[in-house]
């Protein structure tokens, strides 16, 4: 979900609508704002996307200069006008918009309705604005405090007070909330995108700090009530960057960024004579690695997968033994994590809940933690002992794309640091790595300039209701990501298959017509792999083959090819996976499919 608020000398509803449009990516089955027109305060929210509630609002105008704002994703209560947020109490003098989940809700609820409250949602949020009411003695301030000292869960609040309308009071834990600094203004937003076309200059509030925001003051204070000096943080990206620059969709001007995202993930870190890598941020040595029994890499999605990679290339280039878990499982499972593991945690937004969480359960454990993030001063990059920023600039469209690619170079140059402190790799293969890692922007490039062919199969197999992808070792680990862009975005059922376990059950699905795509870019495993296509072939399934330029065989065997250029074969994921984000994409546009804001899903899911 996605919040804003705003109290200064302008028009609230304006900035409020504009900044939820920027955080439409966090959550956007329905929308609200409450503005205070100096008497009372007026809410108007809508299920649906957020043009239903601009549309509300240009018919029946908020006036007022104190406002807040919400856009959500629905968890506790079906997307509906009345599950929307802001909330209110029964005297509609508190306001209230929350992202999180109030774990302890339904014991307050039962409480509050004994006491007369009468509830009109479903939401665990409603509960926070008629437990402010109950709890207001004429002190807003205090009253919040009573809240917070009530509630259990995770949350960005913002609350509203009719009776001080003076000033807006948020708090933060596990969830996150900046407050942007602006001249006789002030702002509130869940994400920096909402307010940076008014300010770059921002505080960013850490877990238990509430902070009372007027139109000239923002005090910030612990939870004890002890005053915070907060550092001011300068956001260094600009508003453009944010936008979708001339393309038609987020998504597809992310997949054409990917050769600058690569190559400003390795700036600095791969060493100009190739002799290296260096992570300024880590600074190893080898009593730094040696200690290292097993690594634990956990993570959810399209982050999961670029961990599933990362095991290959880790075990394989730094020879340590690594476990990859999807984060919402890892902490269920008694993991066997101790001093001498390390936890890296992989995530875009370094805001997922489940991955948050994992985090911290890999540091109760004792686990050493490092964080493979691309939003700087996130909650993840925060707890984590350890971070390496993945440079790709902000990512909007729901489903990942620069992101797991620039996940999978920290992945390589990772594991080629660690094998190169170990000594698990020779001088020779270190320059080899070096050496193909600069070549990769370019090669991405070449990749992205042969789209025409990709555009024809999207077409021609985008209305199939299944699609299969086939691959082994590291080609499985990318058939994983291009089955889960496809079911995203386009919402064709498609699995992903170790090629070799397909005989083992699945091939019974293979029926004439069925669209299989092949990756076949390992030439360690190329023969098996040939093998396991002609199964499909035999089965009467339409193959499209992915494979390495120069190759002369995989033509004969499948009905299309796509090939990408040859690279270090460890290096190859952050190649073949391009073409699967394109087939995907055009497979979504064919069939008419929302691609930036896929049906259900949400951009950074802060609940469990
Ligand atoms: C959501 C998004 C996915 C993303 C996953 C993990 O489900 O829709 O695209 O891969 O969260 O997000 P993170 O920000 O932790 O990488």
């Amino acid at each position: 979900c996605g919040i804003v608020g705003y109290i200064g000398p302008d028009q609230a509803a304006p900035f409020l609508l504009e900044g939820l449009s920027k955080l439409e990516y966090r959550g956007y089955d329905s929308a609200g704002i409450a503005v205070f027109d100096g008497d009372k305060i007026h809410v108007t929210k809508s299920v649906g996307r957020l043009n239903v509630l601009a549309k509300k609002v240009e018919i029946s105008p908020l006036q007022g200069s104190l406002g807040i704002g919400h856009t959500r994703w629905a968890t506790h209560g079906r997307p509906s006008d009345a599950n929307s947020h802001p909330h209110t109490d029964c005297a509609g003098k508190f306001v209230v918009v929350h992202n999180g989940i109030i774990e302890n809700y339904m014991h307050l609820k039962e409480q509050l309705i004994a006491q007369g409250h009468t509830f009109t949602s479903e939401t665990d949020t409603e509960v926070v604005a008629h437990l402010i009411e109950e709890c207001y003695a004429g002190d807003f301030e205090a009253a919040v405090k009573q809240v917070l000292e009530q509630i259990e869960g995770s949350y960005a609040l913002v609350f509203m007070c009719q009776d001080e309308p003076g000033k807006l009071i948020c708090t933060k834990q596990d969830n996150p909330l900046v407050i942007g600094l602006g001249e006789g203004e002030n702002f509130i937003a869940s994400d920096i995108p909402a307010i940076i076309s008014r300010t770059r200059k921002t505080y960013i509030l850490s877990d238990g700090e509430m902070a009372i925001v007027t139109a000239d003051s923002v005090w910030v204070m612990n939870r004890q009530g002890i005053p915070v000096t907060k550092k001011v943080f300068e956001v260094n990206w600009d508003a453009e960057a944010a936008e979708k620059g001339g393309y038609e969709h987020f998504m597809i001007k992310e997949i054409y960024e990917q050769p600058k995202a690569v190559r400003e993930t390795m700036t600095s870190r791969v060493a100009k004579d190739n002799s290296g890598i260096t992570f300024e941020e880590l600074n190893w040595t080898k009593d730094d690695v040696s200690p290292i029994k097993k690594i634990a890499i956990i993570a959810c999605g399209t982050a999961y997968h670029a961990g599933i990679v990362g095991k290959y290339l880790i075990e394989n280039l730094s020879r340590i033994p690594v476990e990859v878990d999807v984060a919402s499982e890892f902490r269920y499972r008694s993991p066997l994590i101790d001093e001498q593991t390390l936890a890296i945690v992989i995530s875009q937004s370094g805001e997922t809940l489940d991955t948050l969480a994992a985090l911290k359960e890999a540091k109760k454990l004792g686990a050493r933690t490092l964080a493979v993030t691309n939003v700087v001063g996130s909650s993840i990059a925060r707890d984590s002992d350890q971070v390496i920023y993945t440079w790709a600039g902000p990512e909007i469209a729901v489903a990942s794309t620069k992101a797991y690619t620039t996940q999978l170079v920290v992945m390589a140059m990772l594991a080629i640091y660690m094998g190169a402190i170990k000594g698990t790799l020779t001088t020779d293969k270190v320059q080899a790595l070096c050496q193909a890692l600069r070549e990769l922007p370019a090669q991405a490039y070449e990749v992205l300039e042969d789209v025409e062919p990709i555009k024809t199969f999207a077409q021609q197999y985008g209305f199939n209701e299944d699609v299969f992808f086939i691959g082994r070792s590291l080609d499985y680990a990318v058939a994983l990501e291009g089955s889960l862009k496809l079911k995203e975005i386009s919402y064709i059922h498609a699995e992903a298959y170790a090629a070799g376990e397909l005989k083992h059950g699945t091939l019974a699905l293979i029926i004439e017509g069925v669209p299989v795509i092949a990756l076949a870019t390992q030439q360690d495993v190329y023969e098996k792999t040939l093998s396991n296509i002609k199964e499909v072939k035999a089965r009467d399934a339409v193959v499209i083959g992915l494979g390495l330029k120069g190759d002369q065989q995989l033509e004969k065997y499948v009905d299309h090819t796509i090939f990408i250029p040859a690279t270090n074969k460890f290096l190859t994921p952050i190649l073949s996976v391009i073409p699967l984000q394109l087939l995907a994409y055009y497979a979504a546009v064919t069939r008419g499919c929302d691609v930036d804001k896929p049906r259900n899903l949400a951009k950074s899911v802060t609940v469990e």
